[in-house]
């Protein structure tokens, strides 16, 4: 078969670091690609305008398949003051590469698995009599990935045609007298072809991988109209799955239960902020975003990126401090998501055992404040960690 081409975008801070590490563990696992450099990030925002060239949107176009560090993002003001001096004035815009990718190629369905390795120092632990529990914790939140609350369509001091639209609704009264420029509005638009994709994917997925339970994750009592589109549409598609159990919790009451009995829970399906929180939330229950990994998958085009951001605070270490698990978890995702996935498990195995036997751990499994002397206190390198996870692929 021929090779596959990787479009690989570092983009900005740690995303350059981690990045090539996660490529050594898959290429030391056997998996063979060639990989095309893409830019996007901060960089090219100040320099050519638009931190996501169509020159990368070409290449993912072309070969489909995408692994991406972190961008830094910025206010759009501040963006604004950054840009080269032959851009200022031309009236660019900033807005985020990474939301703008989502919605170009449409990759709807998010996937963010959060799963304890044992012996991770920070796996979320409750006190029982006697002694300490710390349960099992293998949530896989499905998160729709374009629409709703970060669908972009929101305005201060929206244009006349929209406030008159939302006067035909009787609740608006309560805001018909304040002044445009003190009115800020962000809709939550959800479509039901965009619930019933990612509730039928969330199901699928249950069903493959053996996980009992499926929670649509929302509000449906007050967000009546989305959230209650969702729960409607959950109904349906349970149907075609009877021994799967179809559970509702509202978005506030999960983060309580998730932190009271997290290993009840199985797969999880949200609309896009909810399903952004949850997937945060549940994170933290495993280690946090050292190892938070997560897909974006589209009809044609699927990327995958650790849920970090780019932490600028740490870029410029040298040797780097950071964990690069996040991002080797990711790599792993795309291998699972193009039939790899003995070699995905592979490395799933390694990063288990590393942790397990606690004899390497990067700055954040001690809770250490990261800065230059971690290494004095006993974490390794960046690189160390990759060296370990390499070393027990065997
Ligand atoms: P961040 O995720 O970059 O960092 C927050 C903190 O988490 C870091 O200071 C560090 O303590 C820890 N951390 C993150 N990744 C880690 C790793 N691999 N190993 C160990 N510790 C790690 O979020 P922050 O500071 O809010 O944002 C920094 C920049 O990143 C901003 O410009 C933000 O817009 C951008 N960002 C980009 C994302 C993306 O590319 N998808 C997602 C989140 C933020
Ligand atoms: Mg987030």
């Amino acid at each position: 078969m021929a090779k596959r081409t990787v479009v690989t975008m570092p983009g900005d801070g740690i995303g350059k670091t981690v990045l090539p590490e996660a490529l050594r563990v898959i290429s030391a696992a056997g998996f063979e690609a060639d990989y095309e450099h893409a830019d996007i990030g901060w960089d090219f925002w100040i320099n050519e305008g638009n931190a996501l060239p169509d020159r990368t949107l070409k290449a993912l176009e072309k070969h489909k398949l995408g692994l991406f560090g972190a961008i830094t993002s910025k206010p759009k003001d501040q963006a604004g003051v950054e840009l080269s001096p032959a851009l200022q004035g031309t009236g660019l815009v900033y807005s985020s590469p990474i939301v703008r990718l989502r919605q170009y190629f449409d990759l709807d369905v998010s996937i963010r698995p959060c799963r304890s390795f044992l012996g991770n120092p920070l796996n979320f632990v409750r006190k029982k009599e006697g002694g300490i529990d710390e349960p099992k914790v293998d949530a896989v939140i499905f998160r729709q990935n374009t629409e709703g609350l970060y669908g972009g369509i929101e305005w201060t001091d929206p244009p006349e045609q929209v406030r008159s639209a939302l006067a035909t609704h009787p609740r608006f009264k309560l805001f018909a007298d304040t002044p445009g420029e003190d009115l800020a509005i962000s809709t939550r638009i959800f479509t039901r072809a965009a619930c019933k994709r990612i509730i039928g994917e969330a199901f699928a997925f249950a069903k493959k991988f053996g996980y009992k339970s499926v929670t649509v994750c929302e509000k449906p009592n007050v967000l009546r109209e989305t959230s209650g589109m969702m729960r409607a549409e959950a109904k349906l598609i349970a149907e075609d799955y009877p021994d799967i159990a179809l559970w509702e919790t509202n978005i506030d009451a999960q983060m309580m239960w998730m932190t009271k009995n997290p290993e009840d829970y199985g797969v999880l399906v949200s609309g896009n902020m909810f399903g952004d929180i949850v997937s945060d939330g549940f994170a933290g229950l495993v280690g946090g975003l050292g190892f938070a990994c997560s897909a974006n998958i589209g009809k044609e085009v699927a990327v995958f990126e650790p849920t970090h951001g780019s932490a600028p605070k740490y870029e410029a270490l040298s040797p780097p401090i950071v964990n690069p698990v996040a991002m080797i978890l990711s790599a792993c995702m795309m291998l699972d998501h193009i039939g790899e996935v003995q070699k995905a498990d592979r490395i799933r195995d390694a990063i288990g055992k590393v942790i397990a036997e606690g004899k390497v751990r990067t700055y954040d499994m001690m809770r250490l404040t990261g800065g230059p002397d971690v290494f004095d206190k006993g974490a390794v390198t960046t690189t160390a960690m990759t060296d370990a996870v390499i070393a027990e692929l065997g």
